[in-house]
């Protein structure tokens, strides 16, 4: 289980910090706080203590040695929100509080999240202080413009939590992937029939971005491609939508000058032959006519214009065969293979049970969240990049 240290000071954002707790202990990650004696004015020590179900630590003198001891085993230090105050102690070694005697202790990533009022964001002397501490490696997560607590408007509202949450889970992973551009389709594709209606299919596009998003913790840069979902762009991710599978082809090609390539989308095999300018009127009986769409991996793969390619392939059945013909045929690098059919498994749903092919093997995996199925699919694309660049050596 990965360990958090949350360091909340002085700031009004200190009000968000039990939900952001919340947050991380829904990812299973074990959170410990120190919070400064101007924290305890905005926020009790004891919703924090409930909420992480851990001691919340503030007295340097309570325990000798606390401030190397909390940092001994954990993974990330995050400051949340972090006042000015707080930053410029940090950035100068002050060290006159067990949360800043802590930070310097630690020697895992370490985050700040600022909160504070927009003059005091863009203040030069405190830009240098915290100009100073990114460069000795602090992440900032940077504050957001809007309307603020004390009633202006400008930068300076701690960023989202769920911002947050990423940048530390980020922090938290190994960045196998950083420098490395990766472009991920996901969702359905919508075919219009008329001004009314399409045809489509049942995927919730969920695959697709627990993908991007491990790719982007990872480190990578991440582009994905989406046909119309219920999701929320992930921030830090460049997201671009698109309706019907010529879009999808049109900007998979435009953008496909990448490391890695993942068509996690269910792009729709057909599409009405003719469009419908005006809504058809109900009758009898109605004939459509449908006509293959293009493929985009063969597009991708035929122009050899991605050094790696993953793609997915949804039977009804345990039909590996057909997708291990479908990577030869297409010359992909890899596809993921899942069975519609099993309980928790494909379109629709937050589980999946999927089996990984390349050339030479096959990774089957049991019943997943689909957060962890692209954990899987991740580590394995790293895994085969790495054996790649070794054969070359
Ligand atoms: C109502 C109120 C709100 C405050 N909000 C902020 C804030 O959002 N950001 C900030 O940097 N300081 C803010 N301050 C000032 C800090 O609380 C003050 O600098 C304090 O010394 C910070 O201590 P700490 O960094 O040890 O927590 C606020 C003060 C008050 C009275």
């Amino acid at each position: 289980m990965k360990k958090i240290l949350l360091g909340v000071t002085g700031s009004i954002a200190a009000y968000k910090t039990p939900d952001l707790v919340r947050l991380f202990r829904g990812l299973d990650i074990d959170v410990s706080v120190v919070m400064t004696e101007a924290a305890k004015r905005f926020v009790t020590p004891l919703s924090l203590e409930v909420t992480s179900e851990n001691p919340v630590y503030s007295d340097f003198f309570d325990i000798p040695l606390l401030h190397i001891d909390i940092t001994n085993d954990i993974d990330a230090f995050l400051i949340a929100p972090a006042t000015a105050n707080t930053i410029s102690k940090c950035s100068c070694g002050l060290l006159d509080n067990l949360l800043s005697a802590s930070f310097m202790t630690s020697k895992c990533p370490r985050l700040i999240a600022p909160a504070m009022n927009h003059r005091m964001y863009e203040d030069s002397i405190f830009n240098d202080r915290l100009n100073y501490l990114k460069e000795k490696g602090v992440i900032e997560i940077p504050p957001q413009h809007g309307s603020l607590a004390c009633g202006e408007v400008g930068i300076g509202k701690m960023a989202a939590l769920d911002t947050i949450v990423n940048a530390a889970l980020k922090a938290m992973r190994p960045a196998h992937l950083k420098g490395r551009k990766v472009l991920i389709s996901a969702g359905p594709t919508r075919e219009p029939i008329d001004p009314a209606r399409f045809i489509s299919n049942r995927s919730s596009g969920k695959m697709g971005y627990a993908l991007a998003k491990e790719a982007y913790l990872r480190g990578a840069d991440v582009t994905l491609i989406s046909g119309h979902t219920c999701l929320s762009p992930i921030s830090g991710i460049r997201h671009i939508s698109v309706q019907t599978a010529a879009q999808m082809k049109q900007a998979v090609l435009e953008n496909c000058a990448v490391d890695i390539l993942i068509m996690a989308a269910a792009v729709a095999d057909y599409k009405p032959k003719n469009y419908s300018q005006q809504k058809v009127s109900k009758s009898d009986s109605f004939t459509l006519k449908l006509i293959k769409n293009d493929d985009i991996i063969e597009a991708v793969t035929s122009g050899k214009k991605c050094p790696f390619v993953v793609g997915f392939s949804a039977q009804t059945g345990n039909r590996i065969d057909i997708a291990r013909e479908k990577l030869l045929k297409k010359s992909m690098d890899m596809i993921v293979f899942n069975d519609i059919t099993m309980d928790g498994a494909g379109f629709d749903c937050d589980t999946n049970v999927i089996t990984i092919i390349d050339k030479d093997n096959e990774y089957s995996y049991p019943l997943m969240k689909k957060e962890d199925a692209a954990f899987k699919i991740i580590e394995k694309i790293i895994e085969k990049i790495i054996e790649k660049i070794i054969e070359k050596i």
